[in-house]
């Protein structure tokens, strides 16, 4: 069985857990898509686990992790994961592969990231991680980034990171009137990761191709959300890679014939990070009562997350362009307590009613949703196994999400732990 795991908000809608429960029926797990701005947080055994770079599959003894070709790894980021994660008693050796193909971020994409979140005009800031995510993949594909692989060939990599640095370093002065990045401070560092890189170093796309040919169960896992996928989200508050279906394909190597799941995940309402229009944010004194409910603190910048009502156009629009075959509603037990509860239906733009999502972000910042409201339920579901013993308005809430959706809903989340699921 090979699945992909899609977000199908703005990110953060717990795909964490979902693959950490799902990764215990597969035998490899793979990153396809984005660095380490994603957070993917797992908690078991009184343990908080948070994963940026190596995927959440990892938690899972004996399973085999994959970082594909389209991810961005900025390799300080990934020892550090290593380090911890060993440091835990978590063997990582043997059981990480890193595609050659991958891209390397390097301090000067960092650098480039935050002086221009910080020097922009104010209406152009994307509230981005300052991970150098967005300078690493202009490089990509501008044809002048360094790959994981090219540290196979030391003079290669010596001499390309040279003339590459130069001009980077040209933009910085020039635009930014920054100093720049010594060739010093990089190049020895990069050099010092080489022969450990080379203990994860493999042509993953033959890896997964062989291992799809053995009928090896295989689990693609996606980071942020279909809605700041850069082709698809809400550009230009997206993040710059392909977090929606497509990008698992491209990031991985994976032919599409051999997919046989899409499986979506939702929180039973939304959140957003960083800037861009969010039509069904909540007015501030519910804000802070399900960021602090919720936990609604981002897990890689540690800012506040934007909470609003569940937006069923914006679930809509992710299962048309993923093709999602099933979802996963994660914390419910966030909405306990509350007397009434709202779900954005359509959008209301001038005079017009949309039930699609528009393309453009002009439209999208105008509209405003039209709402249905739902009775909401008092009791605490956090022990809740069972779907017969949820609370009737809980019951009719996920009916309700499932009717809209017009997706069968197959996993719902009353809390952060493992055993806090109850499977349809
Ligand atoms: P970048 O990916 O750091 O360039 O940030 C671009 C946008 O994507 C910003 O709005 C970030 O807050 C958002 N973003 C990036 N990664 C995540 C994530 O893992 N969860 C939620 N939002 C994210």
């Amino acid at each position: 069985m090979i699945r992909i795991l899609i977000g199908a908000q703005w990110g953060d809608e717990g795909k964490g857990k979902i693959i950490d429960l799902l990764a215990q029926k597969s035998d490899i797990i793979v990153r396809y898509q984005g660095g380490n701005n994603a957070g993917h947080t797992v908690k078991f055994d009184q343990e908080k686990f948070v994963l940026h770079l190596i995927p959440s599959g990892i938690l899972n003894p004996g399973k085999i992790c994959v970082i594909a070709n389209g991810v961005v790894i900025d390799l300080e980021a990934l020892f550090r994961e290593i380090e911890m994660l060993e440091s835990k008693g978590i063997q990582v050796k043997g059981r990480l592969r890193v595609s050659e193909q991958a891209h390397l971020l390097f301090p000067y994409h960092r650098l480039m990231d935050q002086l221009r979140e910080s020097q922009t005009e104010k209406k152009s800031v994307i509230g981005t991680t300052k991970k150098g995510i967005g300078p690493c993949y202009a490089d990509k594909m501008a044809r002048v980034g360094l790959r994981a692989g090219d540290l196979r060939h030391l003079d290669y990599f010596k001499d390309r990171l040279w003339s590459v640095l130069r001009e980077r370093n040209r933009i910085l002065s020039k635009i930014y009137k920054h100093e720049g990045v010594s060739f010093a401070s990089i190049f020895p560092k990069m050099k010092s990761y080489r022969s450990r890189l080379m203990n994860y170093l493999c042509d993953t796309p033959l890896y997964l191709y062989e291992a799809a040919r053995k009928g090896k169960d295989i689990l693609f896992e996606g980071a942020q959300g279909t809605m700041l996928d850069v082709d698809h989200g809400t550009y230009p508050f997206v993040t710059s890679s392909n977090a929606t279906v497509g990008g698992a394909i491209a990031g991985s190597g994976i032919s599409p014939t051999l997919i046989d799941r899409v499986i979506g995940v939702v929180k039973a309402y939304t959140t957003r990070v960083g800037e861009g229009p969010f039509p069904s944010q909540f007015p501030s004194d519910l804000m802070k009562l399900i960021q602090t409910k919720g936990e609604e603190f981002g897990s890689t910048t540690g800012r506040p997350r934007r909470c609003g009502w569940f937006d069923a156009v914006i679930a809509h629009y992710a299962i048309r362009i993923n093709g999602i075959d099933e979802m996963a509603v994660m914390k419910m037990d966030v909405l306990s307590g509350l007397k009434q509860i709202k779900i954005a239906t359509a959008y209301r733009l001038g005079s017009r009613l949309l039930k699609e999502y528009p393309s453009s972000i002009r439209d999208f910042s105008r509209c405003t949703p039209v709402y249905e409201t739902m009775r909401g339920w008092s009791e605490n579901v956090q022990q809740v196994r069972r779907w017969k013993d949820l609370p009737l308005n809980a019951k009719k809430y996920v009916k309700r999400l499932e009717a809209l959706m017009q997706t069968p809903i197959k996993i719902l989340s009353v809390g952060s732990k493992r055993s806090q699921t109850i499977f349809l």
